[in-house]
C-alpha cells in the first residue's frame, strides 16, 4: 500500500521537471529518462497494488470465514430457548447474508481505505510541499467533505440495517412457507402468501433504492466542492504563476496532485458506505457471538457413569421465560430404575416439559432432577446426554440416507449395528423394500416415508444409541393398529432394562408400563400401576374412559 501510494505521489511530483525542464527549458536529453521514469512508476503501481490487494484479501476472507465458522459454534451451544425465539431461517440469513456483507466490506473497505488514504496523506505532503497557500485552499474543501461522508455513512449504516433485517424477516417467512407448503395448499393460501412476501420483496427494494440514491449523493456533493476549489486554485495560482512567483511546472504539479486527491477521497466516501453496511451485519453477527448459552457446565461438574439409574423428580418447578404461569408447579415422582414408567394427562398438562428437565433442554426453576442420586446440573452435560436416547413427540429425519439417520444415534457404528438397530425397530424390512435400500435419501423431515415408517426409523436410531436411559415422547398422530402393533414391539425392546419415561397416548403403551404418573395442569394428580388408577375413578380412569390420547 505504501508503495502503491507513494507512487501516485512521485508522479504528481515528477509533473513539475517534465513542465519546467523539458517543455519550458528545453532539455531534450531529460525527454527519454523522464518518460522512463513514468512508466517504472506506474509499473511499481501496478504490481505493488496487485500485491497487497491479494495480501489483504487472504486475510479479509480467512477472517470473514473463521468468522462464520465461529457464529455457527456458536448457534450450536445455544440454548434451546434461542431457537424456539429465533425462527430458522432468519438464522440462517445470519449466517449466509450479514456474513456476506461482512465479506464484502473487508474485500473492498479495508483494502481501499488504507490505500485511499495514505495515497491521500502523501499527495497531500507534496501540495504542502509546492505551495503553502495553494494546500491550505485545496484542503479547505475536506472538512466539509469528510463531514458530508460521515453524515452519508450513518444513514447508509442505518438503511442497511433495515434492509439486513427485512432480508432475515424473508428468509425467515420463506422458510416456514416451504416447510408448510402442504397448508398452503390445502388452505388455498398461495394468493396470501404471495401478497404477504410481496410486501417484504417490496419493502426491500424500497430500501435498497434509498441506499442506491444515498450513497450516490456523494458524487454531485464532491464534484460541487471540487470545482469550488480548482476554481480557487486556478484563480490564485495562475496570478502567482504570471507575476512570476511560481513557475508553471509547480502550479501544475500542484493541481495533478490535487486532482489525483481526489480519486481516493471519492474512493473513500464509497468505501465508507460499503463499510458502514458490513459494521451493522458484524454488529449483528458479533451479537450472536457474543452470546452465552445459560445452561451450562458448573465448574467442577464431574462425569455421569450410572448403568439404568433411578431418576427422581424432587418438588420441581418451571416456567418458561418469566411472566408466564407455571409449567409444572412442585411436582415429585421417582422413575425407578430399569423400570418403564409412563407419564399421561391432558394436553398441555406439562408432559413434554417435565420430559425436556432429565437432558437439561431447560434448567428447573424449583426444586430439582435427580440421576442416580445426583442433580444433573452436577454433571457434565456431555457425560448426561451421553446416557439418554430420545425419541421426541416431532420425529426429527434429516434429508440424508436411512443409514446415515438411523446412524445419528451413534457416532462411528458400522453397518452391521445399524442393520441390527433396524431389524430390532422393525425398520428393516421396509427400508430394504425402498429404492436404494439403506441408501435411500429421506427428504426433508422424512416426506418420503410414512408417519409410522419415520417412527420406527427414530426408535432405531435409539435403539443403536444403547443409552441406559429412554426418554420417549409418543406421537399424538393416530396410527393403524398394524404399525401400531409392530411399534409396541419394538419399543418394548428399546425399553428392556433401561430407566424409560414414556409420555404416552395410547392404551397399549400404559398397559405395558411398570408406573404410571397423572399429570393436571402441572402438578402430579395420580400415581399408580395400570390396575390400581383404572379403578381409582380418577383423571387416570376418566382419560381411560375416552380412550387416553390426551
Ligand atoms: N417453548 C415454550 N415456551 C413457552 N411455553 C411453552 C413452551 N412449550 C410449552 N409451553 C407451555 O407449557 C405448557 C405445558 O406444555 P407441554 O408441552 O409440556 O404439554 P404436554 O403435556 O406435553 O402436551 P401434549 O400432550 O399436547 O404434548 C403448555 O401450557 C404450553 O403452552
Ligand atoms: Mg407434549
Amino acid at each position: 500500500m505504501l508503495v502503491s501510494a507513494a507512487m501516485t505521489a512521485a508522479f504528481a511530483k515528477l509533473i513539475e521537471p517534465v513542465l519546467d525542464e523539458v517543455l519550458v527549458n528545453k532539455r531534450a536529453d531529460l525527454i527519454v529518462p523522464m518518460a522512463t521514469a513514468v512508466f517504472v512508476i506506474f509499473l511499481l503501481n501496478g504490481t505493488s497494488t496487485y500485491i497487497h490487494s491479494v495480501m489483504m484479501n487472504t486475510v479479509g476472507q480467512s477472517v470473514v470465514t473463521d468468522i462464520q465458522r465461529d457464529l455457527f459454534s456458536r448457534f450450536l451451544d445455544l440454548d434451546l430457548e434461542f431457537f424456539h425465539d429465533n425462527p430458522s431461517g432468519q438464522l440462517v440469513a445470519r449466517m449466509i447474508s450479514d456474513v456476506n456483507a461482512m465479506r464484502v466490506a473487508v474485500s473492498d473497505s479495508i483494502t481501499g481505505i488504507g490505500k485511499s488514504f495514505l495515497t491521500l496523506v502523501f499527495l497531500i505532503v507534496i501540495m504542502f510541499m509546492q505551495d503553502t497557500t495553494l494546500a491550505l485552499i485545496a484542503i479547505g474543501i475536506f472538512p466539509p467533505a469528510a463531514l458530508f461522508v460521515a453524515w452519508l455513512g450513518r444513514r447508509i449504516r442505518r438503511i442497511a440495517r433495515n434492509i439486513q433485517g427485512e432480508i432475515a424477516a424473508l428468509s425467515g417467512s420463506l422458510t416456514q412457507i416451504f416447510q408448510g407448503i402442504r397448508q398452503v395448499k390445502a388452505y388455498g393460501m398461495e394468493d396470501y402468501e404471495r401478497a404477504r412476501a410481496g410486501l417484504t420483496i417490496d419493502s426491500i427494494k424500497k430500501l435498497f433504492f434509498k441506499i442506491f440514491k444515498s450513497s450516490n449523493l456523494s458524487t454531485p456533493v464532491n464534484e460541487a466542492l471540487l470545482g469550488i476549489a480548482l476554481m480557487g486554485l486556478i484563480i490564485y495560482g495562475g496570478r502567482q504563476v504570471v507575476s512570476g512567483v511560481m513557475t508553471a511546472g509547480e502550479l501544475m504539479s500542484f493541481i495533478t496532485a490535487f486532482s489525483l486527491s481526489y480519486e481516493p477521497l471519492k474512493r473513500l466516501a464509497k468505501l465508507n458506505n460499503n463499510l458502514q453496511t458490513g459494521l451493522g451485519a458484524a454488529e449483528r453477527v458479533f451479537g450472536m457471538i457474543d452470546r452465552q448459552p445459560e445452561i451450562i457446565d458448573r465448574v467442577g461438574a464431574a462425569g455421569l457413569c450410572a448403568d439404568a439409574p433411578e431418576i427422581v423428580f424432587e418438588n420441581v418447578s418451571f416456567s418458561y421465560g418469566h411472566d408466564e404461569g407455571r409449567a409444572l408447579d412442585g411436582v415429585s415422582f421417582t422413575l425407578p430404575a430399569g423400570k418403564v414408567t409412563a407419564l399421561v394427562g391432558p394436553s398441555g398438562s406439562g408432559k413434554t416439559t417435565a420430559m425436556n428437565l432429565v437432558p437439561r433442554f431447560y434448567d428447573v426453576t424449583g426444586g430439582r432432577v435427580l440421576i442416580a442420586g445426583r442433580d444433573v446440573r452436577d454433571v457434565t452435560m456431555k457425560s448426561l446426554r451421553a446416557h439418554i436416547a430420545l425419541v421426541s413427540q416431532d420425529i426429527t429425519i434429516f434429508d440424508d440416507t436411512v443409514r446415515a439417520n438411523i446412524g445419528y444415534g451413534r457416532e462411528g457404528a458400522s453397518d452391521a449395528e445399524i442393520e441390527e438397530a433396524a431389524r430390532f425397530a422393525a425398520a428393516d424390512e421396509f427400508t430394504r423394500a425402498l429404492p436404494r435400500g439403506y441408501d435411500t435419501r429421506l427428504g426433508e423431515h422424512g416426506v418420503k416415508l410414512s408417519g409410522g415408517q419415520r417412527q420406527r426409523i427414530a426408535i432405531a436410531r435409539a435403539m443403536l444409541r444403547n443409552a441406559p436411559i429412554v426418554l420417549l415422547d409418543e406421537a399424538t398422530s393416530a396410527l393403524d393398529s398394524e404399525s401400531e402393533m409392530a411399534i409396541q414391539a419394538s419399543l418394548e425392546k428399546l425399553q428392556k432394562g433401561r430407566t424409560t419415561l414414556v409420555i404416552a397416548h395410547r392404551l397399549s403403551t400404559v398397559r405395558n408400563a411398570d408406573k404410571i404418573i397423572v399429570l393436571d395442569k402441572g402438578r402430579v394428580v395420580e400415581t399408580g400401576g395400570h390396575a390400581d388408577l383404572s379403578d381409582g375413578g380418577g383423571l387416570y380412569a376418566r382419560m381411560q374412559a375416552a380412550g387416553l390420547r390426551g
